[in-house]
């Protein structure tokens, strides 16, 4: 939400009201706190205010720790269990060392293996089964046929992971010190002048745990997130000494910052390894399912011959799944099995959507959409931000601005017009600022007692939009049914949604932890300037903006220059702070003596306070990460009984593991910035792997503002991803699609692109929703034998067969990309069908003029697509079928296409049209109960080399036409059922 020099002004005000402060806001109830038993140096941790971070060093936190030994092993077929004792006198390093564990290991399936280290007492947190239902081991699989070994040592305790197939081969995880370099690592001085010891061992400690395995020196690590990274999507595992990556798993409301803990938290990497002499490669995954606040970093020591991966957890236990893939996609679809496939979506929910913060009225939406018609752009979904609301609350609609009836007369209006609306909700309750003050949602909430509390049981107070607030707690049992009441009644009152936008549920507050006690209630105002009002002014531009030339990267039809230049001169603020966790006693919630690299410092900097209580009997410290999941799943509970039948479109900012089960995403507050159109395809690519496919960036960038030339490319990129919307940050210029005609043209085409290819779109979702496949592809995880494509995140795949090559600087016509399979692919181009002259395993130029996007479609195909894209996704859908075949240079393709109605919860029947080309024929067959109504019109087949004499559709002859010059035979005016299938033959 905040710009990042803001939030670094911000951490300073908070600073300087730090503990001990007599501002009233900085005097939560708070648990006592414990002296730290260690302080080390502060080195590396300069994002931290506290003085215990310790150095990113790699070795330095392994200090006198004596790790476990083994013993009481009991096997079984389906795995083991043994007990770990602490094998010296503890360390104590960031809390006190447990003396006795468990381990437990469970061959769950051929595929998966679960690796657990727990406390014997069972005493740390865990996430609880109703968060997160653990998977269910598949009881055939045996330690003899699964595809992974556990192997350990007993003393000093450490396990490794290997491939049945291959014991000898580098294991795919190990925390064996020996596999360590036999090079001495460089001893780390620590400040009280104590050396580091050499080594890994385990340690797993009431308030932190470590645990490192080598990686292969140089590991093609993915994964790991939520993050922005600078090293794209392959993580930097760092060179000779270095640390590559600290992924701080910490929930944030932050702007889209890099290399920095953002919104969601995914603790699961994927290695892929590539074995140059055979020239073939294997993926595996590691899940660890701790929902705790965490530094995982990827290193590699001085003259190694191995890099690490360290974790560093503040509690919890070491719940491991191993993945055995091996490949990417199949390393992907196993995480499924432990997280849960996606949500299905609703067709409609790939149509676009529009939305900005900063509409003042229901007059100036009405006007945007209504300027969208008569631009011809197709707009699918209305969005509202908090502009919406009456006081900045939930669950209301403005009396004046958003006048009351006419929201409803005007949602409906949409609705006949085959179009929908989403609304946004935050996070936090307003509170009642006085006893006249009535605020339903607030009062019921109370009544049934589903608010976070302080830990002497009063109401926990934070602070944001509307002023004071409170926090569902998704934990209390009446939680569930007092939201569903809550969204209940907003619809029934006029505001009738076709889905939720889930804000700031990281959940967010201004506060510094706990507003406190005894603060005026009735202060609403936010403790630091909106965007757009003075003080605050979007000035910023895109990368290459000339405000005084027209064209591209200046602004032809809009004044934006109205702000350009201004000086922005009032600084920003934010006032600033907040049971033991599982069954612990005696921990430090407030500030955990390992300081993790949350970037905004204290852990409770921006967020909730940690000794904050759930239901009594749960801390924020340990479910910190679990709020937006929580909320996530209550919604789309809620969802299912205020909108029963229909699937339930949500989009959450915050995320954990699994949260694809109820939502998608979107990649948060990113910047009208070149390289945030980058990134927005390592974000898109970043949630295929977490399980939460329906995701997009805001297209046009919603921070700063954007100029016409960025906008032009982002629509057509965007076009490409998911979740398709543009959004934009109060006070910056408008920005939607018909602002700039050379933008309404280009979206226009590239809307009519994606419109045709829904059925692939809804297709490859029905595949995420049934097996975890991921939809849209990295360019390895098709070609997982190509070197060269391991770190390509500039290009991206829909599917197995649309090659996207977009536009990502500004001022050029060309774009460089590579075509994958060197040159054993064929690629055609999506417009003129035309052959790609690609360079094998390097870059081809390809022309790129603005208002061109490039796509490719790879030979093999068989997409079925909509013959006429239309104004609305259901128009689109009720026109007819036209079907694109791409012959493999042996003159074969295929491809299936599932249909449905597109909105049922959970899905009805469905029919999936196979279509087999091969010696001259193209075969369809369908099969399943859905009555497909539309015909199937058309049929183009690329790469027929020469012009057949004749064309049989059904055994009839039928009218074709031929261009040598893309081996194409084209056949219209057909009517072919696709509830019965069908054989195209030529001769
Ligand atoms: C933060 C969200 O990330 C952003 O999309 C939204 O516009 C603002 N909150 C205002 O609600």
């Amino acid at each position: 939400m905040l710009h990042p020099s803001l939030v670094s002004a911000v951490l300073l005000l908070a600073g300087s009201l730090g503990a001990g402060s007599t501002n009233t806001r900085n005097t939560p109830v708070e648990a006592q706190s414990l002296p730290h038993p260690q302080v080390l140096n502060v080195g590396g941790g300069q994002l931290s205010p506290d003085p215990q971070v310790i150095n990113d060093n790699f070795a330095a936190t392994t200090t006198g720790c004596p790790g476990y030994s083994l013993h009481s092993l009991t096997e079984s077929q389906n795995g083991l269990t043994a007990k770990l004792n602490l094998a010296g006198a503890a360390c104590n390093l960031f809390g006190t060392d447990v003396a006795n564990l468990t381990i437990q290991v469970t061959y769950e399936t051929e595929t998966r293996l679960h690796v657990n280290i727990f406390d014997t007492a069972n005493s740390q947190f865990t996430i609880p089964e109703s968060v997160f239902a653990r998977p269910k081991a598949s009881g055939s699989s045996t330690a003899k046929n699964s595809d992974l070994v556990f192997n350990y040592d007993a003393t000093p305790f450490a396990f490794w992971i290997t491939r049945r197939s291959a014991p000898h081969a580098t294991p795919l995880f190990d925390t064996r010190i020996s596999s360590l370099p036999a090079t001495p690592i460089a001893p780390v001085i620590l400040s009280d002048n104590s050396t580091a010891l050499d080594g890994f061992p385990l340690i797993f400690e009431n308030q932190y745990l470590q645990l490192t395995s080598a990686l292969p020196l140089g590991a093609n690590i993915y994964g790991l997130g939520e993050v922005v990274s600078s090293s794209g999507i392959r993580r930097d595992v760092g060179t000779d000494g270095g640390v590559g990556t600290i992924q701080n798993d910490w929930a944030r409301d932050i702007a889209d910052p890099v290399n920095e803990n953002i919104y969601g938290v995914h603790p699961i990497y994927m290695e892929h390894r590539f074995n140059s002499t055979t020239s073939t490669s294997q993926s595996h995954g590691v899940f660890l399912l701790n929902p705790t606040g965490s530094d995982i970093l990827l290193l590699t020591p001085p003259n190694s011959t191995v890099s690490l991966i360290q974790y560093r957890i503040l509690g919890g236990t070491l719940d491991f799944y191993f993945l055995a893939g091996p490949t990417p996609s199949s390393v992907i679809e196993q995480y499924s099995s432990i997280v849960g496939t996606p949500t299905w979506q609703p067709y409609w929910g790939f149509g676009f959507h529009l939305c900005r913060w900063g509409y003042p009225s229901l007059a100036a939406v009405k006007d945007v959409v209504a300027r969208m018609r008569a631009a011809k752009i197709p707009l699918e979904t209305m969005w509202n931000d908090i502009d919406l609301y009456q006081a900045f609350r939930d669950f209301t609609s403005d009396p004046v601005s958003f006048n009351g009836g006419e929201v409803r007369e005007w949602i409906e209006e949409l609705h006949k017009n085959n179009q929908h609306y989403i609304p946004i909700v935050d996070a936090a309750i307003a509170k009642e600022v006085n006893s006249t003050d009535i605020y339903d949602p607030y009062r019921k909430g109370t009544e049934l007692d589903v608010f976070i509390k302080n830990p002497d049981g009063t109401e926990y107070i934070g602070q944001v939009w509307p002023g004071y607030t409170v926090f569902p707690d998704w934990f209390a049992p009446n939680a569930l049914a007092w939201w569903t009441e809550a969204l209940s009644n907003w619809t029934k009152g006029g505001v009738e949604f076709s889905g939720i936008w889930l804000d700031m549920n990281e959940a967010s507050s201004f506060c510094d932890g706990s507003c406190g006690t005894g603060i005026d209630i009735s202060n609403t105002s936010t403790p630091f300037i909106l965007p757009g009002e003075p003080g605050n002014f979007v000035t910023e531009y895109p990368e290459g903006y000339n405000a005084t030339i027209s064209g591209p990267s200046g602004n032809i039809t809009v004044n934006g220059t109205l702000t350009y230049g201004a000086t922005d001169s009032a600084s920003n603020g934010l006032s600033a702070r907040g049971i033991g966790a599982g069954n612990q006693t005696g921990v430090e919630l407030n500030t955990p003596p390992y300081a993790i690299h949350n970037a905004n410092g204290r852990l409770s900097n921006h967020a909730l306070a940690t000794n904050a209580t759930h239901a009594g009997k749960y801390v924020e410290l340990d479910t910190h990460n679990l709020w937006g999941l929580m909320e996530a799943e209550a919604t789309h509970k809620a969802l299912k009984s205020v909108l029963p039948g229909q699937r339930p479109f949500i989009i959450s900012r915050s995320a954990f593991a699994g949260a694809g089960k109820w939502a998608g995403h979107w990649l948060g507050d990113n910047f009208s910035k070149w390289e945030y159109m980058y990134y927005s395809i390592q974000g898109v690519l970043q949630h295929q792997m977490f399980q939460i496919p329906f995701v997009g960036a805001d297209t046009c960038g919603f921070n700063d503002n954007t100029d016409e030339e960025l906008c032009n490319r982002w629509m057509q990129l965007a076009a490409f991803t998911p979740f398709y919307r543009n959004h934009n940050v109060k006070g910056a210029i408008s920005q939607e699609p018909y602002v700039w005609d050379s933008v309404a043209n280009a979206s226009r085409t590239a809307i009519a692109v994606r419109y045709a290819l829904l059925p692939y779109w809804y297709s490859l979702f029905a595949n995420a929703s049934l097996s975890g496949t991921p939809p849209v592809r990295a360019l390895f995880w098709e070609f997982p034998n190509e070197p060269e494509l391991f770190a390509i995140d500039r290009q991206f795949l829909v599917g197995r067969d649309i090659l996207v090559t977009p536009v990502l600087t500004p001022n050029v016509s060309s774009v460089d990309g590579i075509f994958p399979g060197r040159g054993k692919t064929i690629w055609r181009d999506w417009y003129t069908h035309d052959v790609v002259k690609a360079v094998s395993g390097s870059n081809t130029t390809l022309a790129a003029p603005l208002g061109h996007i490039n796509v490719h479609v790879r030979d093999g195909a068989a997409l079925l697509l909509h013959q006429t894209p239309a104004y609305t996704v259901e128009e689109t859908r009720q026109g007819a079928f036209s079907l694109l075949v791409t012959l493999s240079a042996n003159g074969q393709a295929f491809g299936t296409t599932y249909l449905d109605d597109g909105v049922a919860d959970p899905p009805g029947p469905s029919t999936t049209v196979s279509v087999t080309a091969g010696k001259g024929s193209v075969k369809l067959a369908s099969k399943g109960t859905f009555h497909v109504a539309q015909k199937l019109a058309e049929v183009t087949v690329l790469g027929v080399a020469k012009k057949p004499a004749s064309v049989s559709v059904g055994g009839k002859a039928a009218k074709f036409t031929y261009a040598s010059a893309q081996e194409k035979v084209v056949l219209t005016g057909l009517s072919v059922d696709l509830n019965k299938g069908t054989t195209i033959e030529w001769k």
